[in-house]
């Protein structure tokens, strides 16, 4: 399984020949080096509707022929934009062709806003997402919480992808304590450095982590095996 950072919260996975790509903000993020035109996908999962992880989504689902699986809300404001969707739910599963799916809670808000005014869409979520036999947990954008405990004892986590970047999620200390819960081999910080908001180090987060788990800064476009 590989993961690829391609800066913010998105990220592209692959595993035995499927690819997947994780809240896909690219055309605005002052940080990415990807195009959408460029992603190559055979679906494209959501964590909430903010346009800094809604991104290009809707258009790369259209040049791949790709489904978005998303919250119901979330899936449906972007089936009514001509995607192709498959809704689902927090605590809910699923087998797809690519792999295991299940969404887990996140403490945040997920709304769309543009000039037209605020379009609802939903709770925002995480990802547990498995490939060939290993895992990983994507953590969205989220506040710590206690449910991570309960995620780490009833999952095997691989890779933990969780925010850092503090003011709209978990800072470097916070996601520090995420690691201890979530008991990953792994933790890969993200949703940091994208704005001067949130201009955390992760080599401070690294620090924190200790020998909690193994500690991998991803540079823009940089992969993880494992
Ligand atoms: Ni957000
Ligand atoms: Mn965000």
């Amino acid at each position: 399984m590989k993961v690829t950072f391609l800066g913010h919260a998105c990220f592209l996975v692959e595993g035995g020949g499927k690819s997947v790509i994780i809240d896909p903000f690219l055309t605005d993020n002052p940080v990415a080096k990807a195009k959408p035109e460029d992603i190559k996908v055979d679906a494209i999962l959501l964590t909430h509707g903010h346009g800094d992880h809604l991104g290009d989504a809707v258009q790369i689902a259209k040049n791949n022929n790709a489904t978005i699986i998303a919250p119901y809300e979330l899936a449906n404001f972007c089936g009514g934009q001509g995607a192709q969707v498959h809704s689902m739910h927090i605590g809910g599963d699923y087998n797809f062709d690519f792999g295991w799916v299940k969404l887990t809670p996140a403490l945040h808000g997920s709304a769309y806003v543009d000039e037209s005014g605020v379009t609802y869409t939903g709770n925002p979520c995480g990802f547990l997402v498995r490939m060939e036999g290993k895992t990983i947990y994507h953590a969205g954008d989220t506040g710590l919480s206690a449910e991570m405990e309960v995620i780490g004892r009833t999952n095997e986590i691989d890779v933990a992808m969780l925010p850092i970047g503090s003011n709209f999620t978990m800072g470097p200390e916070d996601a520090a304590e995420a690691v201890k819960m979530l008991k990953c081999k792994t933790v890969i910080p993200m949703h940091y450095k994208t704005w001067p908001l949130i201009d955390k180090d992760p080599n401070e987060f690294c620090k924190l982590v200790g020998d909690t788990a193994k500690c991998v800064v991803l540079e823009i476009g940089e992969s993880y095996e494992f």
